[in-house]
C-alpha cells in the first residue's frame, strides 16, 4: 500500500497529512494563524512565514505520530509548490525537501488549487471531462479538466476573488477576518431589504470589485446619515448577488463545455448557501461538494493530488523553486 506525507503552507495554515493510496486519511493536522492575522484585518505575509517556521516541525511530528507510521514508510513527500505567499511557500518547501533528502524519498510539488480539486475524491472517484468551480480567498476560476493532466481556465475573475470580496465586506460591517463564514451565518437571518448591482461581465469571467464597492458605499452612506445598518440583511443581499453569479456562470460553462461531473473547490466551498444553490441548479451533471472539514486549506488535499503524481511518477528536483503565481494550467 503506497503512502504519502504532504505539507501545505501556502498562506496562513501550517498543515501536514498522511494518506494511503485508497484515500484513507492516516493523519491530518492543521494549525491556523487566523487569531494573529485577524488583529490586522487580513494576512500579513511576513508574520505568516515566521509563524510557519515556528510551527512546521511540531505539525509534521504530530502528523507522523498520529499516523502510527514513520517517514521511512512513506513512498513520497508532497508539498505545495505554488501559488501562494512566497515566504510561506518556502517554509513548507524546505521542510518537504529536508525530509525527502534525509529519508531518500521522491519529492512531489503540488499546485495548491489542484489540491482543492482532488480533495473531492474523498467523496467519490472523479470522472472526466469535469468542471471545477474554484472559489477561495485568492482565486475564482472555472476550470475545465479534460483528464487528470489537462487543466484549462475558461473563466476567471478580472479583479477581486470571491473570498476576498466576502472578507472585505465583512470588515466594513465590523466582522473579524476571515469574514466569509460570518457573512454565511448572518445571511441566514437576513431578508431582501437592500438592492445591490449584479456584476455583469461577458462570457465566463467574473468581477466582484463593483459589487464589493457598492456594498461598502451603501454602508458608508447609511453611516453618514446615522442610519443603522442591518448586518444580516446586508449579508443576505451581498451573498445572494455574488453567489447567483457563480452558479449562473457555472451553468453557462457547462453548456459550452459539457462535462460528466462538476466539483466545488476552495475555502468558499464551505458556504452553506453556495452548496444549496449548486445542488438546486446543477441537475444534468454529477455534482460533488467537498467535505466541509477539507474545504479550507489543509494538507490532506495536497496528499490526494500528490497521490496522482506518485502513480504517474511526476516528481520535482530538489532545486525546484516555489512559484507564488503558478497557474493551474502550468
Ligand atoms: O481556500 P482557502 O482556505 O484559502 C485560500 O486558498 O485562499 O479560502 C479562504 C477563503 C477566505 O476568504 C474565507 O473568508 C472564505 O474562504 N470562506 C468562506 C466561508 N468559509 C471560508 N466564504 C464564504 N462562506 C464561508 N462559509
Ligand atoms: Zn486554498
Amino acid at each position: 500500500m503506497k503512502r504519502i506525507l504532504a505539507i501545505e503552507s501556502s498562506c496562513d495554515e501550517t498543515a501536514c497529512a498522511i494518506i494511503d493510496e485508497e484515500m484513507n486519511i492516516l493523519s491530518s493536522v492543521v494549525t491556523s494563524q487566523i487569531d494573529v492575522h485577524s488583529r490586522f484585518g487580513g494576512v500579513i505575509p511576513e508574520i505568516a512565514s515566521r509563524m510557519h517556521v515556528e510551527q512546521i516541525s511540531t505539525i509534521v511530528n504530530e502528523a507522523i505520530m498520529e499516523s502510527g507510521y514513520s517517514v521511512d514508510d512513506m513512498d513520497a513527500i508532497a508539498y505545495t509548490i505554488g501559488p501562494g505567499l512566497i515566504g510561506s511557500l518556502h517554509v513548507g518547501g524546505i521542510a518537504a525537501k529536508t525530509l525527502a533528502f534525509f529519508y531518500n524519498k521522491p519529492l512531489i510539488g503540488v499546485h495548491h488549487l489542484k489540491g482543492h480539486i482532488f480533495i473531492n475524491e474523498l467523496i467519490k472517484p472523479l470522472v472526466y471531462p469535469m468542471m471545477a468551480l474554484v472559489v477561495s480567498g485568492g482565486h475564482t476560476e472555472l476550470v475545465y479538466i479534460r483528464d487528470e493532466e489537462s487543466f484549462e481556465i475558461i473563466g476567471t475573475t478580472l479583479d477581486d476573488a470571491i473570498g476576498e470580496a466576502y472578507d472585505k465586506v465583512a470588515r466594513v460591517i465590523g466582522l473579524p477576518y476571515p469574514g466569509g463564514p460570518k457573512i454565511d451565518k448572518l445571511a441566514k437571518e437576513g431578508k431582501k431589504n437592500y438592492q445591490l448591482p449584479t456584476p455583469k461581465v461577458d462570457g465566463l469571467n467574473f468581477s466582484f470589485s463593483g459589487l464589493k464597492n457598492a456594498t461598502i458605499q451603501l454602508v458608508k452612506k447609511m453611516e453618514s446619515r446615522a442610519e443603522e445598518v442591518n448586518k444580516a440583511d446586508l449579508s443576505y443581499a451581498f451573498q445572494e448577488t455574488a453567489l447567483h453569479v457563480l452558479v449562473d456562470k457555472t451553468k453557462k460553462a457547462l453548456e459550452l463545455y459539457p462535462c460528466k461531473q462538476v466539483v466545488l473547490a476552495g475555502g468558499v466551498a464551505c458556504n452553506s448557501r453556495l452548496r444549496e444553490l449548486m445542488t438546486e441548479n446543477i441537475k444534468d451533471c454529477d455534482l460533488i461538494l467537498p467535505p466541509l472539514k477539507y474545504c479550507t486549506d489543509n494538507a490532506t488535499m495536497i496528499a490526494c493530488a500528490g497521490m496522482h503524481y506518485l502513480k504517474t511518477g511526476k516528481f520535482v528536483d530538489f532545486d525546484a523553486p516555489s512559484m507564488p503565481s503558478m497557474s493551474i494550467e502550468d
